[in-house]
């Protein structure tokens, strides 16, 4: 016989718990929303979800309350009037470590069991197999949740410190928008000469940060609180390349601020023999 779904309350309904909500409902979970601006609800309602007219009111409907906002602001806003005593508060938001602490010890204190999550996929990757949510708090409610959990991507138990998710999700975000920063920079550089922008990301900027992820677990395996060059590429030619970008940017009449954090990183490597 197969077990009903959870009940599950999502509070938000920006573009991400939209997907949460989704596809929460298309794994045959009960769902309850609530969301400020309430005609966001209209699609989940027409997919089976119930709508509730307070915060409050659905996170009183059922024993999971998954809560994805903007910012840690307008979690403790919308939270406030609500009763926790003995929910599981499953919070997405994405935050700093020390907001999630905060937030922990804050829903601990009105008896409510807490996750604090990173998510790290875009609103289309929820529930596929590239998504990955990372989770801190106590275990045993992890280990309560996991299962439903796991219908919005593959879950990650950071620990038990509620501000290990975040700091995680946050290091690979900080990753994800250097590499980006990076990719956008040199989409200028090459536009600005009139060289087809699709044509060099497809052909030369992907093959090019494929080949160098893969010299990550070397740089990883050697780091010791900060950057390193090996005897290949070694720290002053390193540091005469990054010069040559800032000049060439200069000399195409392009900002070269994102360039700028480079220049002060590669001047503290260290050369590892
Ligand atoms: N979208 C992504 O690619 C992505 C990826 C990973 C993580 N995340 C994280 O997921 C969270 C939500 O992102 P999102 O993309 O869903 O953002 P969004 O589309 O801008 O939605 C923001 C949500 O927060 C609500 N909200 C904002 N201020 C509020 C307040 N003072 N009181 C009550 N509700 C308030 C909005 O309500 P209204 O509808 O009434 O404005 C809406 O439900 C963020 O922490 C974000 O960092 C997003």
């Amino acid at each position: 016989m197969t077990q009903p779904r959870t009940e599950v309350t999502v509070i938000g309904l920006g573009a991400m718990s939209r997907a949460l909500a989704r596809a929460l409902l298309d794994a045959g979970h009960p769902v309850i929303v609530w969301n400020r601006t309430v005609s966001r609800a209209d699609e989940l309602v027409a997919r089976g979800a119930t709508l509730a007219p307070t915060a409050a009111g659905a996170i009183a409907a059922t024993e999971l309350a998954i809560v994805c906002l903007l910012d840690d602001g307008a979690v403790h806003e919308v939270l406030a009037p609500a009763n926790l005593d003995g929910k599981l508060v499953v919070n997405l938001t994405n935050g700093t470590p020390a907001q999630a602490e905060k937030t922990a010890t804050w829903a601990l204190g009105h008896g409510a069991a807490y996750l604090h999550g990173g998510i790290m996929a875009v609103p289309p990757m929820i529930g596929g197999p590239g998504a990955f949510i990372l989770f801190s708090g106590a275990r045993p409610a992890f280990d309560r949740a996991e299962r439903t959990l796991a219908v919005l991507g593959r879950p990650v138990y950071a620990g038990e410190e509620a501000g290990l998710a975040s700091l995680q999700d946050l290091a690979l975000c900080s990753a994800m928008y250097g590499m980006f920063a990076g990719a956008w920079h040199a989409f200028a550089l090459v536009g600005s000469a009139g060289v087809d922008v699709e044509a060099f990301d497809d052909d030369l900027l992907i093959p090019w940060l494929k080949a160098m992820i893969a010299l990550l677990p070397e740089q990883a395996a050697n780091y010791e609180g900060a950057a390193y060059a090996s005897e290949d590429s070694n720290a002053a030619m390193q540091v005469t390349g990054i010069e040559n970008m800032i000049a060439a940017s200069r000399d195409q009449g392009l900002p070269d601020e994102t360039l700028g954090h480079l220049h002060t990183t590669l001047h503290s490597l260290r050369s590892v023999a």
